[in-house]
């Protein structure tokens, strides 16, 4: 029987490169997309070696509409189905609302919302009519967590809500497959080590956290995966943002509001204090 196959996106690095270990680990092949084309050639090769799995690397700007559909046709040129869709590229828009232009917000919006869901309805009809789908969005603490200027100048004044809609949609799916054996989860991530913050220029406030603060993208990779399984819609990786979000639920959203915007406050201090030093 041929192996089960994920496609992932943003496999290049960080959250993706280790959700494409988790899920070859566990036997499955890739298909791996992203812009750099080296970088999953040798994850494929070591893939290969390590697993003994199979990968079709397809180097892609998802960006650009139009990308999903091509992808899916050389997924199904190559002869594959696809039984798994792990969405996870993306960066951040830095820049307040103001000071970023509509094409530069267009194409965000290609990236981090339109191609996760041109993916998903691509690959749907096939995984309900296999009863067997794996989805796994790949969302962020910041879609739980009030929302602080700190975050929104480095990772864009649409991130959290662009985020907050592929939690939105997991849980819809999960609602449409009931029965199916076709499971949704939105993962959300909180601060992971990754180029992530090194692209979108956040990295010395970054740095300045404390470490129990910052995830390592296996875990955030092993935690999705086994959360996909146990089909849960929602999945908050790490003990501390586990608290986190619990607490939020809880408090008033003026009292979490203002947590919030003490800890960006203390951050933007702090990498200014370093900044000034060096
Ligand atoms: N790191 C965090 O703290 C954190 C927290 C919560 C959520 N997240 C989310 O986790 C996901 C993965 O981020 P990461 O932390 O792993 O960052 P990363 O290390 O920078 O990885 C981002 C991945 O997305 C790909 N990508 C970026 N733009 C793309 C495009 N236009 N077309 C195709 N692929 C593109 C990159 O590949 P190429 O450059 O080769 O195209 C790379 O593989 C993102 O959706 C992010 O929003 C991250």
């Amino acid at each position: 029987m041929a192996r089960k196959l994920v496609l992932i996106t943003g496999a290049s690095s960080g959250i993706g490169d280790a959700m494409a270990r988790q899920f070859a680990a566990k036997g499955w092949d890739l298909a791996l997309v992203a812009r750099r084309e080296d970088r999953l050639k040798d994850l494929a090769a070591e893939m290969k070696a390590k697993n003994g799995v199979d990968s079709l690397v397809i180097p892609a700007d998802l960006s650009r509409p139009g990308e999903p559909e091509r992808i899916f046709a050389e997924i199904e040129k190559a002869g594959r189905q696809i039984d798994g869709l792990v969405n996870n590229a993306g960066a951040g828009q830095p820049g307040y609302f103001t000071e970023t232009g509509w094409a530069d917000q267009a194409r965000f919006l290609e990236l981090m919302v339109t191609s996760y869901l041109k993916l998903i309805h691509l690959v749907l009809p096939g995984m309900e009519e296999r009863k067997f789908g794996r989805i796994i969005n790949v969302s962020s603490v910041s879609a739980l967590l009030p929302v602080s200027p700190g975050h929104t100048r480095f990772s864009g004044t649409i991130y959290p809500g662009a985020k907050s809609l592929l939690i939105k949609v997991s849980q819809s799916l999960k609602a449409e497959m009931i029965g199916k054996n076709v499971h949704a989860t939105a993962v959300c991530p909180g601060y992971t080590w990754s180029e992530f913050h090194d692209v979108n220029g956040a990295r010395q406030s970054v740095s300045q956290l404390p470490s129990y603060w910052m995830l390592k993208a296996e875990d955030v990779a092993a935690t999705a995966y086994d959360a996909v399984e146990r089909n849960k819609a929602v999945s908050v990786p790490g003990a501390w943002y586990k608290f986190m979000t619990g607490l939020m639920r809880v408090l008033p959203d003026p009292v979490g509001e203002w947590l919030i915007a003490q800890q960006a406050r203390r951050a933007m201090k702090r990498a200014q204090a370093t900044q000034a030093a060096e």
